[in-house]
């Protein structure tokens, strides 16, 4: 007798929804996090099966080994895309945030997932903002030099040139994650409430 692996397709079935990955890409202070936190709680609470995946969160533990050069962050988007990866087969809706903030890598997440399982979001949040904000007084360190290759200060952030949407956050939290819930009821990640 030959017994089947369950195949992705199945545990979609079962869950009634379709693996994908929402990266929110953005500098460190943009409100990748919170907006991040905010969709997902909308998502729960329409019945979608989530998880995340955050920056900070990650280097605490699976990449606590790498640092901020291009080559540690490439491999730090790498891992992040392989775990998503693997979320998106047992069907989970995954957020991810990290400024991931070169192109190449971003693409290579991106093709690595499948590009109709992928949805690129550009927290467009300016540097002068993120700067002001502050919230882990980074930004304040690396003026100083005490932290090297600090996003936006002494190491590069590319702008997504084609993300699949470019959210501002001039507006409050809930107004802009309105504005991503429309989005993905859109794209069909999210059941249009009746
Ligand atoms: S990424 O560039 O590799 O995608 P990631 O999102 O995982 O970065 O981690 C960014 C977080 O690490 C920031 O929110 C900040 O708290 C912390 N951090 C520490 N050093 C740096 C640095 N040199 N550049 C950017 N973020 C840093």
């Amino acid at each position: 007798m030959t017994r089947q692996t369950v195949q992705q397709s199945q545990r979609e079935q079962l869950a009634q929804q379709r693996g994908c990955v929402l990266w929110f890409t953005g500098f460190s202070g943009a409100g990748k996090t919170t907006l991040a936190c905010e969709v997902e709680r909308r998502l729960h609470r329409a019945g979608v099966l989530t998880g995340r995946l955050d920056g900070d969160i990650v280097r605490d533990g699976l990449n606590n080994d790498l640092g901020f050069s291009p080559e540690a962050r490439a491999e730090n988007i790498r891992r992040v895309t392989e775990v998503a990866h693997i979320m998106t087969l047992s069907g989970l809706v995954v957020l991810v945030a990290a400024i991931s903030p070169y192109e190449k890598d971003r693409e290579a997440a991106r093709a690595r997932i499948g590009a109709d399982r992928f949805k690129l979001l550009h927290i467009a949040t300016s540097l002068d903002v993120c700067e002001s904000r502050d919230p882990k007084g980074l930004y304040q360190r690396a003026r100083a030099g005490e932290v090297a290759d600090f996003t936006g200060i002494s190491a590069p952030y590319e702008i997504p040139a084609a993300p699949d949407m470019r959210i501002s956050t001039d507006e409050d939290l809930d107004t802009t994650a309105d504005g991503v819930m429309q989005f993905l009821q859109a794209e069909g990640i999210v059941p249009v409430s009746t």
